[in-house]
């Protein structure tokens, strides 16, 4: 069955990106948040009839595919019985904080796609979308066979469902290069070289760390091919989990 339907459960940058995209690409999405539908109300309008607001449980019932797009220090929160039997895209990096880190990722026991798969025990994880950011993918969309296509690494432990992601990733304008299980997503986490920089391309020199942060969430972007992305990955080396702040 091909996506017609897009829950989006966190309606922040990565799921406002990725609803934009998905309309344009002609999609439906339904957003959701914690805050309650009416907060997403002028969201709405901009997307147009494709789109509207609900809660999360409505998002996850009416999505074909759901989108859970909120911080990782939160993702207890995803309602499991609610996700149950779906295939979910999960976006989600790990951003340790004072208030937050999970030992299990610190010690590099499991991916912070593992952690969320372990939550949400009846779904399908697929781990995607995280490594590129929004205004990449939506500047970087291609129809298939293009020569400058760009190519998204996916990860998963259910074949059907990464399937179903790699078919969404071609009708939103990419290529999809499949990475493995879960237990392997760490090779397009932050600190790979796989990871946003290829994407966003040759920073100005001399920015200063939150100046290059800036800059990144709006550079045009430059096209990564599948080959890329597998040489990318192939390069990467394990070290600690998460954005080092
Ligand atoms: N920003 C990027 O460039 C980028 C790129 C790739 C991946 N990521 C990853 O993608 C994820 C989202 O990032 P973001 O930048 O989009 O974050 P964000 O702008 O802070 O948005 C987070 C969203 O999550 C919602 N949310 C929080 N708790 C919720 C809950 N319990 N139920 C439903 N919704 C909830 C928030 O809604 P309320 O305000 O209503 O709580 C908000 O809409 C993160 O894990 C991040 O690591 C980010």
């Amino acid at each position: 069955m091909s996506t017609t339907t897009l829950g989006i459960i966190g309606v922040g940058t990565v799921g406002a990106g990725a609803a934009r995209r998905a309309v344009d690409a002609g999609l439906n999405v339904v957003l959701s948040n914690s805050r309650g539908p009416e907060t997403l109300a002028d969201l709405v309008v901009e997307l147009g009839q494709r789109a509207r607001a609900a809660t999360p449980a409505e998002a996850a019932s009416a999505g074909d595919l759901v989108i859970a797009a909120v911080p990782l220090s939160v993702h207890e929160q995803l309602n499991p019985a609610e996700l149950a039997g779906k295939t979910v895209i999960d976006p989600m990096n790990y951003a340790p904080t004072p208030n937050w880190r999970a030992p299990e990722l610190d010690s590099n026991e499991l991916t912070s796609s593992e952690l969320v798969q372990r939550h949400l025990a009846g779904a399908r994880v697929v781990k995607v979308l995280h490594s590129i950011i929004p205004k990449q993918l939506l500047e970087l969309h291609r129809p298939a066979g293009a020569p400058d296509r760009t190519a998204l690494p996916l990860s998963g432990d259910d074949p059907g469902a990464k399937n179903e992601v790699a078919d969404l990733l071609d009708v939103l304008g990419f290529d999809a290069v499949d990475l493995g299980p879960l237990a392997d997503s760490w090779r397009s986490e932050p600190n790979t070289p796989l990871y946003a920089i290829p994407y966003v391309g040759q920073s100005p020199s001399g920015l200063t760390p939150r100046d290059l942060a800036a800059w990144a969430q709006q550079a045009p972007g430059v096209p990564v091919s599948a080959a890329g992305v597998r040489e990318l990955a192939a390069a990467a080396v394990r070290g600690p989990a998460g954005f080092q702040m």
